[in-house]
């Protein structure tokens, strides 16, 4: 068994960085001392220490890393070693400058900063093997050894001669002929059909960028770049380590807290062993409620459990603030174990820290840090961490666990891309990540669990299928809703979908005609609003408004169940179902409120058994979220408010955290969390 296998506990410590303080042995001894004290047990290493393991070419320095290698084993730690290609040293940069990247406009970056390298580059080819063949050879065998961690948080793009040329061999490989990819692309288009592959160049911001077969395959290919560079790096440690899981970390879209968007990581999770992810929520930020950002970050959370449909680390958070929010607000008190609490309640093992000590000098010396410039274990931010440590011990039992959800809704990175470079309906309202978080939040407001997947997951083991704003549609994507839906399944989709192609090429002959089956109804236009806009929805006796986006919407077999109120499509249907099969379709035409969602889909809960019928009455800011094995289940109980709440719930349990009783009618302080354990008969 691995130490990965091995291991018992959640783990809890973080990104180390020693590699900044080889000059004060004093600051390392103190470190260990501090890490056993905040009950941290796993550190991520080496990241960036490419300058300190090889200060001059060819000439490598492992005895630091070797030391702290046995220190943190020494107090029972477990290492996640780093492949160190996130940032290169000067040497490298001077001596070979094709290792940095080319922007899109053709201009070369300088050495500085970090995440600046090209992903074809020879030469960073050769000398990032160089350096990992050297790692997994000497710590390979390591006891503290525990997983890798490949490079950091994999990200950007390089437009140099050499990324130029492995574009083209994509292309070629993809399309076989040059006359199959003018078609793919529409080419003729503003003369733009290629008559030899040499002519082809990745998009570029002051050239053309109105083909969007081009810029969608342009995309395509820096994942896929991307991935290869990755799976580059990890041939030896694979080779010689098999037993030594593989991670990188993947990160959310930060000011709004949407899945990344530059890369497709449902593409890329299918090369990592175990999903780990950077987390940074503005908590406490003017612009939302703590509800609002908590269900955000309980949709991403999801979102990376679901990749693997197993639990997942947090791999980066802070124990504080950052340093690169727009305003650096601290945690208040009771945030830090709360929000700890909520990355295990969405299935993670972990939280693991960005940073573990504060950095003295560049752009991290006021990032939240374990510890801090004052080296004391004395202050708030060191205490908070201790007591998530302590937490983490106590709740330890429930690593491994896991729950499936009945719902899963669909995120398509290929579609976000197509749809975001369509010039048509309105570029500052499409909003498809925020559209997709709107419908999880009847969802997190009712306590029901939630899988996010991509269009390729195998559908069949939900009852509720999610998928809104489905503007790129694959032919094969529809044939799985229409067998989902025939098989019993419940499908929802919304406005804007169904109108190209895995090409961006349109359908032809009117909506695709097997989504017009599925959903008894033919989209006829999309009329797009002016922000000011609004239309409103009849619904029984209940109005709703309605804003940016109304289709007009011609029956099939579908029966309207909500009509417009205005404009010139008033009392046409604006919400259909559509009994396909053994099951039924929904389609939302008009972009409404979560006021609206939260009828229609408490019409389809109650019609289903999606209600998590623990909760008894509960209460939209207080989140339940469980995870459980065959024969125990476990509800954290998170109050995402301000003030205190009241729930009550079916059954009597044993709250994990402060090893106390409860029954069914609990009080919630603001921020207060609660493990609750269960036992299922
Ligand atoms: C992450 C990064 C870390 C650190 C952190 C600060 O994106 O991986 O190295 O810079 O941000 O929040």
């Amino acid at each position: 068994m691995t130490r990965y296998e091995l291991e018992d506990r959640l783990l809890h410590g973080g990104d180390y960085n020693p590699d900044q303080w080889l000059d004060h042995p004093e600051i390392l001894e103190k470190d260990l001392e501090l890490m056993k004290k905040s009950k941290s047990n796993t550190f991520s290493i080496g990241m960036f220490s490419w300058s300190q393991l090889e200060p001059r070419e060819g000439e490598f320095h492992f005895e630091w890393l070797d030391k702290v290698m046995d220190d943190i084993y020494s107090i029972g730690g477990n290492v996640i070693l780093a492949t160190p290609s996130g940032a290169r040293p000067a040497w490298m940069s001077k001596k070979y400058p094709e290792v940095l990247r080319t922007n899109d406009k053709r201009e070369k970056m300088l050495h500085g900063g970090r995440h600046n390298h090209c992903f074809s580059s020879p030469v960073y080819r050769e000398k990032i093997a160089i350096m990992n063949q050297k790692l997994v050879e000497r710590y390979g065998n390591h006891p503290a050894l525990f997983m890798w961690h490949i490079s950091n948080e994999y990200s950007g793009e390089c437009h140099c001669d050499y990324c130029q040329a492995n574009f083209r061999e994509w292309l070629k490989n993809k399309y076989g002929s040059l006359k199959s990819l003018n078609d793919a692309w529409w080419a003729p288009f503003w003369s733009h059909a290629y008559s030899d592959w040499s002519e082809i160049e990745s998009p570029s911001s002051i050239g053309e960028t109105m083909v969007h077969g081009h810029n969608l395959d342009w995309k395509r290919f820096v994942t896929h770049q991307t991935i290869d560079f990755y799976e580059h790096e990890i041939k030896d440690l694979r080779r010689l380590t098999p037993e030594v899981p593989i991670t990188t970390n993947f990160m959310a879209d930060t000011h709004d807290l949407i899945p990344f968007q530059s890369l497709d990581y449902g593409q890329f999770a299918k090369h990592v062993d175990v999903i780990s992810w950077d987390c940074y929520p503005a908590w406490h930020n003017d612009w939302e409620t703590t509800a609002d950002l908590a269900s955000k970050v309980g949709f991403i959370n999801d979102q990376y459990r679901s990749m693997k449909q197993k639990p997942f680390l947090i791999m980066e958070s802070t124990p504080s603030g950052v340093n690169w929010h727009d305003v650096n607000k601290m945690k208040r008190p009771g945030m830090h174990l709360l929000s700890s609490m909520q990355f295990i309640a969405h299935g993670s093992d972990s939280n693991l820290y960005f940073q573990w000590r504060k950095s003295r000098g560049s752009s991290e010396k006021f990032h939240g840090a374990v510890v801090d410039h004052d080296n004391s274990e004395e202050n708030r931010v060191f205490q908070d961490v201790k007591a998530v440590g302590e937490a983490l011990e106590k709740i330890k039992e429930i690593k491994g666990s896991y729950k499936a959800a009945k719902v899963a809704i669909l995120y398509d990175w290929e579609n976000n891309w197509a749809l975001n470079d369509a010039q048509g309906f309105s570029n500052a309202s499409k909003r498809y990540p925020q559209t997709l978080q709107e419908h999880y939040r009847y969802f997190w407001n009712h306590d029901i669990a939630v899988e996010v997947v991509t269009s390729e997951a195998d559908l069949s083991k939900y009852d509720l299928v999610i998928a809104p704003m489905m503007y790129l549609i694959r032919e094969d994507v529809m044939a799985r809703f229409a067998s989902f839906v025939s098989q019993g399944g419940i499908l929802v989709s919304t406005y804007i979908t169904g109108y190209v192609n895995e090409n961006d090429l349109t359908y032809l002959g009117g909506w695709p005609q097997q989504l017009q089956e599925i959903f008894g109804i033919s989209v006829k236009e999309t009329d797009t609003l002016y922000p000011n806009d609004r239309n409103q929805l009849r619904y029984g006796a209940q109005t709703f408004e309605v804003k940016d986006y109304c289709t007009i919407l011609e029956l099939g077999t579908a029966e309207s169940i909500v009509y417009y109120e205005e404009d010139f499509y008033a009392k046409t249907p604006a919400v259909t179902k559509n009994n396909y099969g053994q099951g039924q379709a929904y389609f939302i035409g008009a972009r409404t409120g979560l006021d609206f969602l939260e009828v229609i889909y408490d019409q389809i809960a109650k019609e289903t058994t999606l209600a998590n019928s623990w909760v008894i009455k509960g209460d939209k800011e207080v989140s339940v979220q469980s995870r459980d094995f065959d024969e125990e289940s476990y509800y954290f109980v998170m109050n995402f408010s301000e003030s205190n709440k009241m729930i009550e719930v079916a059954s009597e349990s044993l709250d994990l955290i402060t090893n106390t009783s409860k029954d069914c009618q609990l009080e919630l302080k603001p921020y207060e969390v609660l493990l609750l354990k269960l036992k299922q008969n």
